[in-house]
């Protein structure tokens, strides 16, 4: 299913200008001499005035991955995201289709919808009740001795919403990047299978990591440190990013189950007609992507202890339980892992240069039953335990970056998708400072 909603965002003013223009240049050479191989200057974690940056070419230009249908099945439910100075409502509208809207009050800028999720009829903001349709159509302002105010100029701010296979994005430029359309078209034959709009969350988590958001990327697209995943090893092969050659030699038995179950895999996915093969373009278009269907430890069905099925109701049109992780990253703020029983997303909402906040957010099919069919502390455990980890390790790279000792560390070679994703950054930031 996709839907788009394609009003034009009025302008905005621009958050380089309120950067003086000494520092600007300052900035501009950071990027320019960026040492590839290499982790960033501390700057590009620490300074506000690259965060400013950040928010304005990445975040302020590309499609933001916001929340998936489970969270808004209903005309009228609606959820907030914050990421930096912005807040943008995104509500289900009675045709289907998304409408995003700026959360900013056209009288005086108060926030309009405080929760960060619900439903709601028209939005009413709570400090002068001016009263907007779902369409961000300004329909009610009490104004007593008014003559001359015109209510079809003072609509809430538009910005432009897509959904594909169950997953909800916006973005807030005036004209979004078109290439999402080709990503898209890869990545909906691997997810369309699990029907995320025959799902419904479980369980839905949200933490501040005391971190710049690259850092909260970057450890994420390694599993160099996946000894510090006890739970998620359990049935996540702790060799994934590794290629013969690579291998430790505490990893060689793990490596060889590992390729037995993915050979076997394969097999299932040829016999079910399921896409698994790695396509990668983290690096090499303006929306990168990486999806792949990889096999889990154990009895491979999904993230327990040993790698048994955590729901008893299998997603969508599947037809076995042994299918693995189908895992996606995109660029610049998701991942995910959709498994025959049940569908993570984790998306990361910047909030300054040192505060992220990361939502995780649990999906099983809607006719299961907590209690009954999925026991939600296991359901939840690996991830949980997982996200405390790598929030921990996250706030270590932080507190690195803030000491005038830090200086750039170079990436191993099974690090070679952190440096996909700070060349993604950094060649996006370029553009658009060019
Ligand atoms: S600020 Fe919203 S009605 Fe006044
Ligand atoms: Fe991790």
């Amino acid at each position: 299913m996709v839907a788009s909603v394609k009003v034009p965002n009025s302008a905005r003013g621009s958050l380089t200008s309120s950067v003086p223009a000494e520092q600007m240049t300052e900035i501009a050479r950071l990027f320019e001499h960026r040492r590839g191989g290499y982790s960033l200057e501390a700057p590009f974690y620490t300074d506000p005035a690259v965060f400013r940056l950040d928010v304005q070419a990445i975040f302020g230009q590309h499609w933001v991955f916001a929340a998936s249908v489970a969270e808004l099945p209903e005309p009228g439910d609606f959820v907030t995201v914050d990421y930096g100075p912005y807040s943008v409502i995104v509500l289900r509208n009675d045709d289907g289709g998304v409408n995003v809207m700026h959360n900013v009050c056209r009288h005086r800028g108060a926030r309009v919808l405080t929760e960060s999720s619900g439903t709601t009829g028209n939005l009413v903001c709570g400090y002068h009740s001016w009263t907007y349709s779902p369409e961000g159509n300004l329909i009610h302002a009490s104004a007593p001795g008014e003559t001359s105010f015109d209510k079809s100029c003072f609509g809430l701010k538009r910005a432009h919403g897509r959904e594909h296979a169950g997953l909800i994005f916006v973005c807030l430029a005036d004209e979004p990047p078109t290439d999402f359309d080709e990503t898209a078209e890869i990545f909906e034959p691997y997810l369309a299978p699990h029907d995320l709009a025959k799902t419904k969350v479980a369980y839905q988590q949200n933490i501040i990591e005391e971190g710049n958001w690259k850092l909260v990327m970057e450890n994420n697209r390694e599993c160099y440190h996946c000894d510090g995943h006890p739970e998620l090893a359990c049935s996540l092969f702790p060799t994934w990013g590794l290629t013969d050659g690579l291998i430790p030699a505490h990893l060689e038995e793990v490596w060889e189950r590992n390729k037995k179950a993915q050979d076997a895999l394969i097999d299932r996915c040829r016999r079910y007609d399921l896409p698994h093969g790695v396509v990668e373009e983290l690096d090499t278009r303006v929306a990168g992507i990486r999806i792949a269907r990889d096999s889990l430890d154990g009895d491979g069905e999904s993230f327990s202890s040993d790698g048994h099925r955590l729901s008893k109701k299998l997603l969508g049109d599947l037809r076995d339980f042994r299918l693995g992780r189908c895992s996606m990253h995109l660029q610049p703020n998701s991942w995910f892992h959709f498994l025959s029983d049940h569908v993570v997303t984790f998306a990361v909402f910047p909030v300054n240069e040192h505060q992220t906040l990361v939502r995780t957010t649990w999906l099983v099919a809607d006719d299961a039953v907590a209690g009954v069919d999925y026991d939600l502390e296991k359901l939840t455990h690996t991830w949980k335990q997982t996200n405390l980890q790598d929030k921990a390790f996250v706030e270590l790279c932080q507190a690195g970056a803030n000491s005038p000792a830090y200086e750039p560390g170079p990436y191993m070679k099974s690090e070679y998708q952190v440096e996909a994703f700070i060349n993604w950054y950094v060649q996006r930031v370029r553009e658009h400072l060019a």
